[in-house]
């Protein structure tokens, strides 16, 4: 079972966004999804249409030590979700009075290994606080996920910090890639930026760029995927990219144009 875990030092960089739609892509291509919401702000669970319920959410696992599988719920896209409530918030602090706290998640879904291929976990916006550690903890890779904005590479830099050096006192084997989101061709500071991100992380950075696309803030806000809303769109595209360089395929024949990827660009910014 692979457990990807989107994470960075702050908010607003494309994590549930990537999150929801990379289920939908793995789905796509027939493997057993779970996208398990760990952010209290619970935006993946509105992102794919569903109700915060109370009591039915990850926040029953952390802090009742409900059972994983009492908790998943069926999305449209053809995935499993463990929704989010406000709630889970309370875990931070109940955490400090417990041994072990980051511990809880990676236990928890070993009792899943034999019902999914893959489980997205998509991390609050910090880096350093207890959820966020309970899903590098799990997780077999940590997927920093930075979107080619102003400051991108400040957060970028933090949050990879203080993942290496989490790694290096607990012994978390996850391995950690980043990937760029958000990017725009038309934009300087997108380009600069993902020259930038692909010079100083260039062994981990994925060849996928996922680029800016309306369809994606629309599919969010109306809580459904966006291979619901246009399945041709580049959106799908650049998911489909990406669920292919993950699953470590090359990508199918098509006559689509052949997705950005980053290589090309560090050389050729201002290349089409
Ligand atoms: N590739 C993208 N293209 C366009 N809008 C995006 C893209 N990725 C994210 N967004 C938008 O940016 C905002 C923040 O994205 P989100 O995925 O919620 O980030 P995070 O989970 O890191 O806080 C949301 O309004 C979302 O719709
Ligand atoms: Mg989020």
């Amino acid at each position: 079972m692979e457990i990807w875990a989107l994470a960075n030092e702050k908010g607003g960089t494309g994590k549930t966004t990537t999150a929801i739609h990379l289920a939908a892509a793995l789905a796509a291509y027939g493997k057993r999804c779970l996208l398990v919401d760990l952010d209290p702000q619970a935006h993946a669970t509105l992102g794919v249409g569903m109700a915060v319920e109370d009591g039915r959410s990850i926040a029953a696992a952390f802090l009742d030590g409900a059972p994983l599988s009492s908790l998943i719920r069926t999305s449209s896209a053809g995935f499993h979700v463990i929704a989010s409530e406000a709630r889970l918030g309370e875990f931070e602090e109940v955490a400090e009075r417990s041994l072990q706290p980051e511990r809880i998640l990676a236990g928890a879904l070993e009792r899943l290994v034999s019902r999914y291929d893959w489980v997205i976990l998509d991390c609050p916006p910090r880096a350093d606080g207890v959820l966020t550690a309970n899903a590098t903890r799990a997780a077999t890779t940590t997927l920093l996920v930075v979107e080619t904005g102003a400051f991108a590479l400040q957060g970028a830099l933090r949050a990879r910090a203080i993942f290496e050096e989490r790694a290096a006192a607990s012994g978390d084997t996850a391995s950690l890639r980043l990937l760029a989101t958000m990017y725009e061709r038309e934009e300087r500071i997108s380009r600069e930026v993902l020259v930038a991100l692909q010079a100083r992380f260039d062994e981990i950075m994925l060849d996928t760029v996922i680029r800016r696309h309306e369809l994606l803030r629309e599919a969010v806000a109306c809580g459904v995927p966006a291979s619901e809303l246009d399945l041709e769109s580049g959106a799908m595209q650049d998911f489909d990219a990406l669920a292919n360089e993950v699953l470590g395929r090359t990508l199918p024949n098509t006559t689509l144009p052949r997705p950005i990827v980053a290589r090309d660009l560090a050389l050729h910014p201002d290349r089409d």
